[in-house]
């Protein structure tokens, strides 16, 4: 039997970076918020069987959403850090995923994804037995930096910025983010988390305009990248 694919988004953040009083994800972009668009496009890959939204204990505009009643998508508490949100998401799954299923994990404040990267991503990693991530090579020269001042230049041609989604075996990132967490460890991405259970994860080149927005000036950006595709 082929793997189903779950997705799961974090978006229990309180957006502090932003420095609004609404949350990120809730932030109205092109008229609709934040979230709304990400969920749509996650939802405009048929391959998806359920979106799994981790949303925080005290949020009261999930609601207010149309695609809260969307009969894909599914919803749970999320935690302190991006990690345990995503962990919550994870074990929510639990009575519908198998451990061979494929998830997808997506930041909520990511809304300008194509679906044909998340195509493309399912398409390639299909085979795999681990998973990888959509990730874009380095456009700038990158520095090692301590205290203001630069200790060496990385090898620009090795270095990837790591977007979402991230692509993982249900069982296999589950148990690599409980144990990150239990070892104590500062995680921000899923790959992460797979590396330290000593697997490498591939990469697939995603879209330069899938960007996360976290600064307010992210928002006129996003807006633009969404009108040139709609
Ligand atoms: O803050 P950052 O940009 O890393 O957040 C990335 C994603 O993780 C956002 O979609 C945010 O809502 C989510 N998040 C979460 N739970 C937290 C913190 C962040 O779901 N405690």
């Amino acid at each position: 039997m082929r793997p189903h694919c779950f997705v799961v988004v974090p978006a229990a953040g309180s957006g502090r970076r932003m420095g609004a009083a609404v949350p990120k994800q809730y932030l109205e972009l092109a008229g609709r918020p934040v979230l709304q668009h990400t969920l749509e496009r996650l939802l405009a890959v048929k391959e998806v069987r359920h979106v799994m939204v981790a949303l925080a204990a005290e949020d009261d505009r999930w609601p207010g959403l149309s695609v809260a009643s969307h009969p894909r998508v599914l919803t749970t508490v999320g935690g302190a850090e991006r990690a345990d949100s995503v962990l919550a998401g994870l074990r929510s799954l639990e009575d519908i995923a198998t451990a061979e299923d494929w998830v997808l994990v997506h930041d909520a404040a990511r809304p300008c994804l194509r679906p044909d990267d998340v195509v493309r991503l399912l398409e390639r990693l299909a085979e795999d037995p681990v998973g990888g991530i959509l990730a874009l090579p380095s456009v700038d020269t990158l520095k090692e930096v301590e205290a203001g001042t630069i200790r060496k230049t990385l090898d620009r041609g090795r270095v990837w910025r790591a977007l979402t989604p991230q692509m993982f075996r249900y069982g296999l990132l589950r148990e690599s983010l409980e144990q990150a967490l239990v070892a104590g460890r500062v995680i921000t991405d899923e790959a992460n988390a797979i590396e330290h259970a000593g697997l490498q994860p591939k990469i697939v080149e995603g879209s330069p305009d899938n960007i996360k927005i976290t600064r307010p000036e992210d928002l006129p950006l996003a807006e633009f990248y969404l009108g040139q595709r709609l």
